[in-house]
């Protein structure tokens, strides 16, 4: 038994940038394919979730992380910018500090999750909060990497995120022994739907699978570009992570929503938290509300009749729930503290 050495050694003979980099890794990658007994039930398929939180970060990001501050690293950068709803601006701090590397990052003012900013805090970043969405802090850093090339981009406009985070469909087929016949997540920015079609089409060109899901693309309804055909001025949604109205790999989306013959859906907030809290409290798995969106998405589909009777589904929860804690409290009920005593348990319990 070999250990997990990270995903650039893992899957190095598929990732021809990384061939000769001496990997910056927290040792992503290896994420757990988790059979989802409720919603297959609720659905009639087998449903497995690719529970992405999982990561050193708690987020997927860290597969095009690893990726993106190697590639700067081994290129002679010595520091990297990133725009973020925050879980890209979490990953880079992470990366960025075990490589010995400044980061800065620039995000939407008051739209982030409370968890990724204290990772960006604690890895030390560089925090810069912008008056302006998402699509303003992405431009910005553009413009400011374009002008000043001594700081790398490690937003998924770079090519290398990509390529770092077409991993997850190649461990999804590992994992299954086949590729799936549906293939949901949500999407935001519109690497990590890029990144998976990708994955899934080498697998396939090579002969290692034998086809290739159907994509199915969730977006919430206020920040659903890519379903209306153009871009939102001003996205607005719960799922924080997702408020993107422009997406940077918007041509990468729709080639593999076509090419798969696909969909795109938007699911409103009210559905997202649904598929939230259903998936916590039905398959144990606790994600961040931007995650949810692609359970919203799959049980929409389904009412449809979208999806086929006995196909296996793949649905990517791409964020840790803790990620977002204030979200998850609002809804708690406010209840009297008990004396130290059993019998209080017990009424309090309604035994
Ligand atoms: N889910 C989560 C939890 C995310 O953080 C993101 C994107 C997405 C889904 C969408 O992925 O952009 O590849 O379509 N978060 C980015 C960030 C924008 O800055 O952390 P995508």
């Amino acid at each position: 038994h070999r250990p997990w050495p990270g995903l650039i050694e893992a899957y190095r003979h598929r990732l021809p940038d990384a061939r000769d980099w001496t990997a910056i890794t927290l040792l992503e990658g290896a994420t757990p394919l988790v059979p989802a007994r409720y919603l297959s039930e609720l659905t009639g398929c087998e449903v497995h979730l690719k529970v992405e939180g999982a990561n050193p970060t708690g987020s997927f990001k860290d597969r095009g992380m690893t990726m993106a501050v190697t590639d700067a690293w081994t290129k002679g950068q010595r520091a990297v910018i990133c725009a973020s709803t925050g879980n890209t601006s979490a990953s880079a701090a992470a990366y960025a500090a075990r490589a010995g590397m400044t980061c800065a990052v620039l995000v939407p003012q008051g739209k982030i999750a409370l968890g990724k900013l204290a990772q960006a805090v604690m890895h030390g970043a560089k925090i810069i909060q912008v008056d302006g969405n998402f699509d303003d802090c992405l431009e910005l850093a553009r413009k400011t990497t374009a002008e000043f090339t001594q700081i790398a981009l490690v937003n998924s406009v770079n090519p290398v995120r990509i390529e770092g985070q077409k991993t997850a469909a190649f461990e999804v087929c590992d994992a299954l022994g086949r590729a799936p016949d549906v293939h949901a997540l949500p999407v935001g920015n519109a690497g990590n739907i890029t990144a998976y079609w990708r994955g899934y089409c080498e697998y396939a060109a090579d002969g290692t699978t034998d086809r290739r899901p159907r994509m199915l693309g969730v977006q919430a309804a206020g920040a659903a570009p890519l379903v209306h055909g153009a871009p939102v001025s001003n996205p607005e949604t719960i799922a924080t992570a997702i408020r993107i109205g422009s997406p940077a790999s918007w041509n990468g989306a729709v080639a593999a929503k076509e090419e798969s013959h696909g969909v795109f859906r938007a699911a409103t907030d009210e559905k997202i938290l649904e598929a939230y809290h259903l998936v916590a409290e039905h398959e144990g798995v606790f994600v961040e509300p931007a995650s949810a969106a692609s359970i919203a998405g799959l049980l929409a589909a389904h009412a449809e009749g979208w999806l086929t009777a006995g196909s296996t589904v793949v649905c990517t929860v791409t964020g840790h729930g803790l990620k977002d804690p204030a979200t998850a409290i609002d809804g708690m009920v406010e209840v009297e503290a008990i004396p130290v005593d059993p019998v209080a348990v017990a009424r309090a319990l309604d035994l």
